[in-house]
């Protein structure tokens, strides 16, 4: 699925609206591809108020939401091996009434839910206001909306 940036965020307010905790989003892709305005999205769609501010630098916050459920978004990116995921309280990340949104989950390694959506975000060569979305289902995660929109672009 390829969606331009309004539509990424429809479809991620839409998750937010949505989906059940608990869950696990593993939210893939390079510098810039999106995870981030993919994670404001979800959690402005599930009701989390206020400044949604990068967690590159602190790595985990945690929001209460208008739903019932906390929503964690994490950015794994300046960690650089599972045990430092392990230390900060990764038991507890998408547990219990939790819907955690993890950027660079590669870094978490073989500590990844064996429930989760993977959800990649691809850059498409030529169109920079575009995204390549992949979704893949791995276990038994909750439901996700289906995308809002199709574009068709040519080449
Ligand atoms: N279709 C699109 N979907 C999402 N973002 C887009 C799209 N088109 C352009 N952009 C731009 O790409 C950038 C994505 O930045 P974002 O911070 O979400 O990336 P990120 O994947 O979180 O990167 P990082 O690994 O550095 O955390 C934003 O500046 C956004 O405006
Ligand atoms: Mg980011």
């Amino acid at each position: 699925m390829i969606l331009s940036e309004s539509d990424l965020e429809r479809w991620g307010q839409a998750v937010g609206r949505e989906i059940d905790a608990p869950a696990f989003l593993a939210l893939r892709g390079t510098l810039g591809a999106g995870k981030s305005v993919l994670a404001r999205a979800i959690a402005r769609g599930a009701g989390v108020e206020g400044h949604l501010p990068s967690p590159t630098f602190n790595v985990l916050f945690r929001y209460p939401s208008e739903r019932g459920f906390t929503v964690a978004h994490l950015d794994l990116y300046r960690l650089s091996d599972p045990d430092e995921v392990w230390e900060l309280g990764w038991e507890e990340v998408g547990g219990e009434g939790e819907v955690a949104l993890v950027e660079w989950p590669e870094r978490a390694g073989t500590l990844l839910p064996d429930d989760r959506w993977d959800i990649g975000l691809r850059a498409v060569r030529g169109r920079p206001e575009l995204r390549e979305v992949h979704l893949v289902r791995v276990g038994d995660p909750p439901e996700l909306p289906a995308f809002p929109l199709r574009i068709e672009v040519d080449g």
